[in-house]
């Protein structure tokens, strides 16, 4: 616990948020943190040492495999600690993921092995084909053209396709699982003799004649462990002591692989795709990455620091083969990067407790690994079909009158908006569910006005909880006695933030749950309180659930906390704000019988978020490099998982210029989550206020967002079902293309061929886009035809601020809907535009998904899936359209997400009138003769012939322009043109 004097509450207080301006000086650096500092000191002198031999080897007379030869087990030994045992654990998935596990056997306590049940979906299902061959110094399981091996001494795990290695653990002897013991029993233990790394070797050799010449008080173990009990038993941090009661407890390991020179993900870090190196000759960053969930204050535009969330998983890539790691670790975790050549990298993970925990995915390819990790987690969630719209914040709405003012306007320079939003002053002292009634004394009539134009309201919920006797949310947790516990175990914990005095419910509690559910009912509970003054259109914004603790070691709560079952914060770290929003996801849900899909904004995230909600990049600043590391990080957090990503719009500090909030707007709309937010010393910034020709471009930019609503629910419906992100960079799309591989400023929007590259530089009138490929890309606006090449190509395209470099690649059919609403529940009924964009060799497809948008009515088949080709043969394009529900019965990778569609379908029902108005078809090779419904007579058409300029169909494409050609969307049709 702090000290807390009355001055210090009272200077933190006045100075909100002045005083928050915590700087890189208030968190660790790898340095800092003791477990840390160890593994990089073992690391490096690992390095300096060429003999060096790691001491873990496997016990071969302790090997078992299960009957069904689906388990792999054998006891783990240090040659530093004879007495010390370790259980190795490795098994098979059916998909061919390899999960290798590590645990000290019959510790002196037990090490956090809980993380993996918070994050799977399931128990994975074991593979049954295996076959094992025992050699003298390795076992071997071979599955297909993959192969595990495990050499005994010293102990690495490898992973092989193909007989080429993919991934191997420990292959530089870095492992390192720091066992329990007791202070005392240690320092006699010390004096046992223990090996030196290499009998032998010239290194290995000075050590042991050092060993015997020194004097009795030499640490034989030093080589390995350091010379010191380097901040074993205590550690502090600024003014913090962390009481560290289990001594040490970290584990290191090095994953290698070999084959593979480019690696992505282990988000959150505001830093390229392609994740720089951190160790090696010259490393970009000197910190390794850290994974400890943290309230960074003006975060660094690029920095390997912390951010609000972590997901320890990683892709390694090359041209043919990608690979993936994901290491089920709540603690926290560093990890170094470096290459030894382009062609392979070498990583050290240095978490604080837990287990080993690792899943080997062996890909071979980016999708498989989606794939693969999607089995593992769950696959992102399918949201509420409005939450794709746009969503207007600040900090803060002032009252119900400023909402509805501010709606008017919206209104009033018909601009499109899905949701209001409040932030923490609607909250009577911060006592989240409770109105500040002066201001906001018609909550429920408020919501009913927003929702009468078919939208909704997000009101934030934070998970400090006001120390005070009326504030039921509090007082109902601490009777339940669910609240985390002192580092002793015994009082309430309780810390500072935005309410004051306060303290945090502990999800890790069952008892919680139910209870924290029922908070969220609109109607009254016998069971306890609830949010009766709140509609079912109120949804849930979760903030500072990393957990943010204003005066706490490093803006969160102390290591030594409790939480239920006893374990220390420390271990859970990093899943403990994932455990909130999921549960607040799950409150939402089930407020109404039956159930509606929730929408759950969180901050704080971890491996499995993303079935529940979407994340924000946090507190950004309104900088330029901000806007565009926004845009690597939304790619990051999505091959993580996290697609329902964005970052703020308009930078959260500061008042961007007219410019700058331009430029953001038209990141903003190509993110999959779009929300404008402010922090509340800034001006307001809604786009209304906006001068023209600034107002124009914003609006026009806002209805561009809801015009493309077709493509991002479709493109969202794939990613709930395969795992593969919303937003795909390059080397998700072009797999073998290594030009593309550090390409993280444009990507595509899931399969629909749309291809994005946002502005995120000042005075910006062009700008360079890589095209990977020997196609055509047209232009969305223009119609302009550019051509790729085989080995990649950068073209020069305009982009005054009025434009975003937005590209349909040749081979797209995409669907639109034209008509401005007010908000998108508006557009259910509206027509759709196709715009066949025909590749180089005339053929095209893509794909339309629809449902109702708030149920799960789609689960058991309610929905309408279409897809629609184009084929040029014989001086005729026939442009078709077939239900893909009823025929690709479902291929969800964990078996939940769609059902098979159902043909006496509600849904289709309701939109059974609903035509497709316009066909634009683009690359034709010249006027058409005729242009029918296959059967029908001659429709209505017009055609701007293309502009030839720069060869290979460069120029502006031939533009066919097919009016209402009355054909249904949920109904099969041919429209056959004739050249
Ligand atoms: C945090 C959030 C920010 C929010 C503020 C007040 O800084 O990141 O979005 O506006 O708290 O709730």
């Amino acid at each position: 616990m702090q000290p807390w004097t009355l001055v210090g509450v009272l200077s933190l207080l006045l100075a909100v948020p002045d005083a928050l301006a915590v700087k890189s000086h208030d968190f660790k650096t790898c340095s800092q943190a003791g477990f840390c500092r160890r593994g990089r000191a073992l690391s490096a002198r690992a390095a300096e040492t060429k003999a060096w031999k790691s001491p873990y080897s496997v016990d071969v007379s302790s090997i078992a495999i299960t009957p069904d030869k689906a388990v792999f087990t054998a006891g783990v030994h240090s040659s530093l600690y004879p007495d010390i045992h370790f259980g190795l654990e490795l098994r098979v998935h059916e998909d061919g993921v390899v999960r290798v596990r590590l645990d000290e056997v019959n510790g002196l306590r037990k090490r956090y092995d809980e993380a993996a049940s918070w994050a799977l979906i399931a128990e994975p299902k074991i593979s049954q084909d295996i076959t094992w061959t025992a050699g003298k110094k390795d076992i071997r399981a071979k599955y297909g053209n993959n192969e595990v091996v495990v050499a005994f001494e010293p102990l690495t795990v490898s992973l092989l396709r193909g007989g080429k290695p993919q991934v191997v653990l420990n292959g530089r002897g870095l492992l390192h699982m720091e066992h329990f013991r007791n202070k005392k029993v240690e320092e006699t233990k010390t004096e046992e003799a223990a090996p030196a790394p290499e009998e032998g070797a010239e290194d290995a050799a000075e050590q042991v004649v050092l060993q015997a010449e020194a004097e009795p008080e030499v640490n034989p173990r030093a080589w390995f462990e350091g010379e010191t009990e380097d901040d074993w038993w205590e550690e502090r941090f600024s003014t913090w002591t962390d009481s560290k009661p289990k001594g040490p407890e970290s584990l290191s390991i090095d994953i290698s692989f070999p084959s593979h020179g480019t690696i992505y993900g282990i988000p959150q870090h505001a830093t390229r795709l392609a994740l720089p190196t951190t160790a090696g000759d010259s490393p970009t960053f000197t910190d390794p990455y850290r994974l400890y969930n943290a309230d960074v204050f003006e975060y660094l535009a690029s920095s390997p620091m912390s951010l609000y969330g972590s997901i320890p998983v990683l892709h390694a890539h090359s041209a043919d083969s990608t690979v993936g790691i994901f290491h089920a670790v709540g603690s926290e975790t560093w990890i170094d990067v470096s290459h030894a050549s382009d062609k392979s990298t070498e990583t050290h993970w240095i978490s604080e407790s837990g287990i080993l925990d690792l899943f080997l995915m062996p890909g071979p390819t980016p999708a498989d690994i989606f794939a693969q990790y999607s089995r593992l987690t769950g696959t992102p969630v399918l949201p509420p079909h409005w939450s794709l719209g746009y969503h207007q914040c600040r900090w803060n709405y002032i009252s119900s009158e400023d909402i509805r003012t501010v709606q008017k306007r919206f209104d009033e320079e018909d601009m499109p908006v899905d949701v209001f939003w409040l932030d923490i002053e609607y909250a009577d002292e911060h006592k989240y569910f409770m109105w500040d009634e002066k201001n906001f004394p018609d909550p429920v009539e408020m919501t009913n006005d927003v929702a009468a134009n078919g939208r909704k309201m997000v009101v934030i919920v934070d998970p400090h909880l006001k120390r005070t006797s009326n504030y039921p949310a509090f007082q109902e947790a601490s009777d339940r006695k669910v609240l985390v516990k002192q580092p002793n175990g015994e009082g309430e914990y309780e810390g500072w933030c935005w309410s004051g005095s306060s303290s945090w419910i502990d999800f890790f509690d069952p008892n919680s749950w139910d209870w924290w559910k029922g908070l969220f009912k609109t109607t009254a509970l016998k069971s306890g309180w609830s949010w009766t003054s709140s509609t079912t259109d109120i949804h849930i914004w979760n903030d500072m659930n990393e957990p943010s603790v204003f005066n706490g070691p490093e803006i969160s709560m102390p290591r030594d906390n409790i939480h239920y079952g006893g374990w220390e914060h420390r271990d859970v770290h990093n899943i403990n704000g994932m455990l909130f929003s999921n549960l607040s996801s799950k409150a939402v849900q089930e407020r109404t019988d039956p159930p509606q899909r929730p929408f759950v904004l969180t901050r704080s995230f971890f491996a499995g978020s993303q079935r529940f909600g979407a994340m924000w990049t946090g507190d950004n600043l309104g900088t330029w490099e901000h806007m565009a590391v926004g845009v690597q990080m939304v790619l990051a957090n999505g091959i993580a998982g996290m697609s329902f990503a964005g970052s703020d719009v308009g930078g959260f500090f500061g008042n961007p210029e007219p410019e700058m909030l331009i430029r953001w707007y038209q990141v903003g709309i190509f993110n999959p989550f779009l929300r404008a937010h402010a922090h509340i010393d800034t001006k307001r910034r809604e786009p209304f206020l906006l001068e023209q020709p600034y107002k124009g471009i914003v609006k026009d930019l806002l209805r561009l967002r809801y015009t493309m609503l077709p493509v991002w629910y479709t493109a969202f419906r794939e990613t709930s079902v395969t795992g593969v992100p919303v937003l795909r960079p390059h080397y998700v799309v072009f797999p073998k293309d290594p030009k593309g591989f550090a390409v993280d400023d444009q990507y595509f929007i899931g399969a629909s061929g749309i291809l994005v590259k946002p502005i995120t530089t000042k005075g910006a009138t062009e700008t360079t886009v890589y095209l990977a490929e020997d196609e055509v890309y047209y232009d969305y606006f223009s119609h302009h035809v550019y051509r790729g090449a085989a080995k990649g190509k950068e073209i020069s395209v305009k982009a005054e601020l009025h434009q975003v470099p937005v590209f349909v690649r040749g081979g797209s059919i995409v669907p639109t809907r034209e008509r401005p609403r007010r908000s998108s529940p508006l557009m259910k009924l509206d027509p759709f535009t196709l715009r066949v964009a025909l590749s180089k060799a005339g053929s095209a497809r893509g794909e339309l998904y629809l449902d109702d948008g708030v149920t799960y009515s789609h689960e058991k088949g309610q929905f309408v899936w279409r897809e629609f080709t184009a084929q040029t043969a014989k001086k005729t394009v026939r442009i078709t359209t077939k239900d893909l529900g009823a025929e690709k019965k479902e291929e969800a990778v964990d078996g939940v997400a769609l059902a098979s569609y159902n043909p006496t379908n509600v849904y289709a029902e309701t939109i059974k009138d609903v035509r497709v108005e316009k066909i634009v078809v683009e690359g034709l090779s010249g006027k058409p003769a005729s242009v029918k419904v296959e059967g029908g007579k001659e429709l209505v058409w017009e055609y701007a012939p293309g502009i030839a300029a720069g060869g290979k169909g460069e120029g502006v494409a031939g533009v066919l322009t097919i009016k209402d050609p009355k054909v249904l969307v949920v109904k099969d049709w041919t429209i056959v043109i004739q050249l």
